[in-house]
């Protein structure tokens, strides 16, 4: 197997609200109930964000907990990458906020939104920047506060998703054979309507949007299930292919956290073990673009992936976007 190695995850952090929402909680506020959400998603808990503190405060303390990690300060950082639907206001980007807050002060920054791909559509960046020598410290951070864009009454959406971030500073290779060993993006924006937030935008101005209940998460759940699954399998086939690695290969599989039997399906299609898939889906639910950095750190911290170990990440999500990545960590 041989790899031309650019970049790699140089350290990584995470910030997780302390307050939860468990399916009891939920079971309070719309008709639902524990079993009908564990059977359906895998989801116990999630954690909500507080009333003052913004997309880019989580980000921010994900983002210095990521520099502490990689032994870096913010000044060495060139750009700042977040990803999120779930920014502090239309414009300007979030990742302005970010660098204010962390005092990164050399660097470009900018959004990505690619929804719950985000993440990886931001690695498939930097990668590409370190790669062509435009960049050399790269910040991504995958943040949501998308309890503030659910509609608590609907109980098919409400239930679903948490709040959280997750930071990764990417920077060239030492040449230990260690990095990304390949990316894949990929979208169809002929289905945006099975998963979108119609307000917020110039289309629905805000009035209209208040008066239509267009400013939440409108999903058609079944329909994007069914592409999820064949999203996720499509991106698990391209990285093996670009990487040529085999199931075997692969250490870990971490997949975009949106429900449980969409995680076992893709591990399915890969042929890798129930044992090398990581999932957190219980603790935190569908954290959108903070999903894979945050599953990331935790397996870095926890031991799941040792160094050498080779990870694969794969997401999909609104728009539709999905997308994988192959590291050796
Ligand atoms: O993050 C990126 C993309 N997002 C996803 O990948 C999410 C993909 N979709 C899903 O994960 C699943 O479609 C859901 C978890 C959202 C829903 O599960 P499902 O098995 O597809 O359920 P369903 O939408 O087919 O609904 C089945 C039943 C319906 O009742 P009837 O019509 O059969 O009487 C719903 O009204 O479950 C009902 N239902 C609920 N019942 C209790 C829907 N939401 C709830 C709820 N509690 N929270």
């Amino acid at each position: 197997m041989q790899h031309d190695i650019h970049s790699k995850i140089l350290g990584s952090g995470v910030a997780i609200p302390p307050k939860t929402l468990t399916n009891a909680d939920l079971e309070k506020i719309v008709d639902t109930s524990d079993q009908w959400i564990r059977e359906r998603t895998g989801m116990v808990v999630r954690h909500v964000v507080d009333e003052n503190r913004q997309n880019s405060d989580l980000a921010s303390e994900a983002a210095l907990k990521a520099l502490d990690d990689a032994k870096m300060t913010a000044e060495e950082i060139e750009t700042i990458i977040v990803a999120t639907v779930t920014g502090d206001v239309t414009f300007p980007s979030t990742a302005c906020y970010v660098q204010s807050k962390i005092g990164a002060v050399n660097a470009a920054a900018f959004d990505v939104q690619a929804a719950c791909s985000g993440f990886l559509f931001g690695l498939n960046i930097a990668d590409s920047f370190i790669t062509a020598g435009k960049s050399k410290n790269v910040l991504i951070i995958g943040c949501e506060v998308l309890t503030r864009i659910v509609d608590w009454q609907d109980r098919s959406t409400c239930v679903l998703f948490g709040d959280a971030a997750g930071a990764a500073i990417v920077g060239p290779s030492s040449g230990d054979g260690r990095g990304i060993l390949g990316t894949f993006i990929k979208t169809d924006g002929r289905l945006t309507q099975l998963l979108w937030m119609p307000g917020g935008g110039t289309r629905y101005p805000a009035d209209v949007a208040l008066a239509e209940n267009l400013n939440s998460i409108k999903m058609r759940g079944q329909e994007v299930f069914k592409h999820a699954v064949t999203a996720m399998g499509d991106a698990a086939t391209h990285i093996m292919e670009i990487t040529g690695l085999t199931a075997d290969d692969v250490d870990l599989l971490i997949p975009h956290q949106a429900n449980k039997r969409i995680i076992d399906a893709t591990a399915r299609r890969m042929k890798v073990s129930p044992d090398k898939v990581f999932v957190n889906v219980t603790k935190y639910g569908n954290t959108s673009a903070a999903s894979i950095p945050v599953a990331f750190d935790e397996a870095m911290k926890s031991g799941a992936l040792k160094t050498g170990d080779i990870c694969v990440m794969v997401a999909f999500g609104g728009g539709f976007t999905w997308g994988s990545a192959a590291i050796r960590v």
